[in-house]
């Protein structure tokens, strides 16, 4: 497959064109950022890492039924993929109160949230993402009834899958976000799953091993990507 040129940089990834015009080769860079790209930073080996990660979780979603972009691994830090037309729109479920649910409504971190939250943001960093809902999704047109409830469904799909999963190598699913996209009109799930846009602890000692470690300067970030990947049977060789 021929990388033709770069659509788009992202914080953390590259979006190239190919000759394939349904494909794009997504690179995963070194590169992390917080606070809607407001803190940059270059961490070793993490291109690497979360272009492993995202392909091992994908190919299992896609095994449970969940439509994804994902096609194959091109190198240890690229990968193809279907050219989706992304929704402007991040699904976000919750398992367990963290982050921006525990800052907006005073909740205890660490509660259990039953029956998950689902909510919705407008990816826009210049807005930082605010918190939208179904209704303003609608009339603002960034998605219609139609692909929002299809897009609520699939990201309970992969709750549960994911949940399962993650358990058995004792770590807890605390929250996610999934970008989805349309391929051919259909909804197919985008962008990348990795501990970079999920919360992760360990299920015995709550010890943080996603991204807030970054957040939160706490080190061993990538340590603790590798450490999550390695539970859940992802090669890194
Ligand atoms: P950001 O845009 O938030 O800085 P990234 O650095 O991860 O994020 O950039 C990757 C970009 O590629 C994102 O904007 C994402 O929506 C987009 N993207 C992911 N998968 C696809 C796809 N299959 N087709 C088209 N665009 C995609
Ligand atoms: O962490 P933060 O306060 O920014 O947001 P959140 O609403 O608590 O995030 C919920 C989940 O979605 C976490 O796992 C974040 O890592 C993820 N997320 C993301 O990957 N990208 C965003 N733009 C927003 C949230």
């Amino acid at each position: 497959m021929d990388k033709q040129q770069e659509l788009y940089a992202g914080k953390a990834k590259s979006v190239y064109t190919t000759d394939d015009p349904d494909r794009l080769i997504l690179h995963f860079r070194d590169d992390t950022s917080a606070f809607d790209g407001e803190r940059m930073e270059s961490l070793e080996r993490k291109g690497k890492v979360n272009n492993r990660f995202n392909a091992f979780i994908m190919e299992k979603l896609q095994e449970a039924g969940i439509p994804t972009h994902y096609e194959r691994l091109l190198s240890d830090t690229e990968c193809v993929v279907k050219k989706l037309d992304m929704l402007p729109v991040e699904c976000v479920i919750r398992n367990i109160a963290a982050g921006g649910l525990v800052k907006r409504l005073g909740v205890e971190e660490g509660s259990d949230l039953a029956p998950p939250t689902f909510e919705l943001f407008l990816k826009n960093d210049a807005l930082h993402d605010p918190m939208v809902n179904e209704a303003l999704a609608e009339t603002f047109g960034w998605a219609t009834a139609e692909q929002l409830a299809e897009m609520k469904s699939l990201t309970y799909r992969v709750n549960d899958v994911l949940k399962q999963l993650f358990a058995a190598g004792d770590l807890l699913l605390v929250d996610y976000k999934l970008e989805f996209g349309l391929f051919h009109g259909g909804i197919v799930l985008g962008d990348e799953f990795s501990p970079d846009g999920c919360r992760l602890w360990d299920a015995n000692t709550r010890e943080k091993l996603d991204k807030d470690r970054f957040r939160q300067g706490l080190g061993g970030v990538i340590e603790a990507y590798e450490e999550v990947g390695k539970r859940i049977g992802v090669d890194f060789s």
